[in-house]
């Protein structure tokens, strides 16, 4: 017998036929042969000695669960970056995890739970009130038996919800009722991404220690990139485990018109990677980036922001924090207006263009009366008397360390990849050798991990 062809099964066998098989990355036919073989077994196999062997087990159905192996509940959002989640499973069991999913009703529109459910190589999930699966296993067990839960597509409508702590379906409940961390990787058009409730949203979610990885340019971040940010949660300990790092980096612009600005020539590399660094080191990183054009780095959480008033917004957002390291340069000034329209060229005029000061960031955070991080490090860019003027700042803006670099052009410090520093502490200078500013980054968690030493979190 070559082939089986099933016929007449009411609906509701059907639907618990497709599940069971969809469950086991079967087709419903080998799901039947399977079915009709244990049948067989059970009965002495006297009349159905001849059925087919059953279907060799996929790839996903024989994965051993090694210990050790991560489990990831992909709960998969409504929009049409869906379909990049189905390929988001397959880069996770390409890092040797084990993925479960669930779509909301709107997912459905743009993928079937059976094409999920197969790749998974179990049933996903989709209902909050599925008699099979609270049987089976309920949306609590879901929220608890997993590593990690992460929302790709993260839709404007589910971030809403997240920040709201609504419950009314499988991904919002689970969400809710769940201890473990979550990674967002939201996707939606760019007016609704950079709506105020959305961007309220996802500053309380980030707030709250949700991670976020993307939108890349408007999209949702590709599946190696949201695999990787997985892989930096679900890491082993570090030893920064435990410890919150807020960093700045990158520069600020400074809008003058709605086309002009004032800007400097940081590219972030340094704040980034520390960034990096301090999450590869365990540590739950919280990147405020003015405008680069680097990627996120993986495992931390980004705010992207503009202008220096921004950036101290999300700085304040984000507290508290263990250790904070401004690596961001930072104008010192603003126009004291930004003209609504372009301004003009008028002939032979020259508008003048009056500042007003920024706030300072460090300054602010390292003087707070409450809440003040363990450790505050600022960087001290200059171009003469380096070391002279680091330490005059090390007591102006009450930082404990601040790491000097002459970032004079000959240099090539500021927008390139090498960094020669000087750590200034209480303790006297460290003059460390010209290196890679990810070695620099290496480097600082060292002496930070060293500071921290053993005392009490
Ligand atoms: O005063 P200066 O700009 O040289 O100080 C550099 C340090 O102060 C850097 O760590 C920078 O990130 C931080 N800074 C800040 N807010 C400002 C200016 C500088 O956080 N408005």
């Amino acid at each position: 017998m070559a082939s089986i062809t099933v016929r007449q099964l009411d609906d509701k066998l059907k639907r618990l036929l497709r599940l069971r098989a969809a469950r086991h990355s079967r087709s419903m036919e080998d799901e039947v042969r399977v079915i009709l073989r244990q049948a067989a077994e059970q009965t002495g196999g006297e009349v159905l000695e001849h059925l087919d062997p059953p279907a060799r087990p996929t790839r996903q159905t024989t994965r051993a669960i090694a210990a050790g192996t991560k489990r990831i509940l992909l709960i998969i959002g409504g929009g049409i970056a869906a379909y990049k989640s189905l390929d988001l499973i397959r880069r996770l069991h390409d890092r040797g995890a084990q993925v479960r999913c669930i779509l909301t009703a709107a997912a459905q529109h743009f993928i079937t739970p059976l094409a999920a459910g197969a790749l998974c190589g179990e049933r996903a999930y989709t209902d909050l009130f599925d008699a099979q699966s609270e049987f089976d296993i309920g949306h609590i067990r879901l929220a608890r038996d997993t590593d990690a839960i992460v929302v790709a597509p993260a839709t404007a409508d589910i971030l809403a919800k997240m920040a709201g702590g609504h419950a009314d379906d499988l991904a919002t409940a689970v969400l809710l009722a769940t201890d473990k961390p979550i990674l967002i990787a939201p996707a939606m058009n760019p007016r609704m991404w950079a709506a105020k409730p959305t961007q309220r949203n996802l500053a309380q979610l980030i707030a709250d220690g949700i991670r976020v990885v993307g939108p890349n340019r408007g999209e949702m971040a590709e599946p190696l990139e949201i695999a990787a940010a997985v892989a930096a949660i679900t890491r082993p300990a570090g030893p920064l485990s435990g410890r919150r790092v807020l960093v700045t980096a990158g520069p600020t612009n400074e809008p003058i018109d709605p086309v002009r600005f004032i800007a400097n020539r940081s590219s972030g590399k340094q704040g980034h990677a520390i960034a990096e660094a301090a999450a590869a080191a365990g540590a739950d990183v919280v990147l405020v980036s003015g405008p680069v054009s680097l990627h996120d780095p993986p495992g931390v959480s980004v705010v992207k922001v503009e202008t220096a008033r921004q950036m101290l917004a999300a700085v304040e957002r984000a507290m508290p924090v263990d250790i904070a390291v401004f690596a961001a340069a930072v104008a010192d000034w603003r126009p004291e207006r930004t003209s609504e329209n372009k301004i003009k060229k008028q002939p032979g005029q020259t508008p003048s263009l009056a500042l007003i000061e920024n706030p300072d960031i460090l300054s602010t955070i390292a003087h707070r009366k409450s809440d003040r991080p363990r450790l505050v490090i600022g960087f001290a860019a200059e171009t003469e008397a380096l070391v002279a003027n680091a330490k005059a700042k090390l007591a102006k803006k009450g930082s404990d360390w601040i790491l000097a670099n002459d970032v004079s052009p000959q240099t090539g410090i500021m927008g390139g990849d090498t960094n020669t520093i000087h750590l200034i502490t209480a303790n006297g200078v460290e003059s460390w050798p010209p290196q890679s500013k990810d070695e620099v980054a290496r480097m600082l968690i060292e002496r930070i991990v060293g500071a921290l030493g053993d005392a009490k979190r």
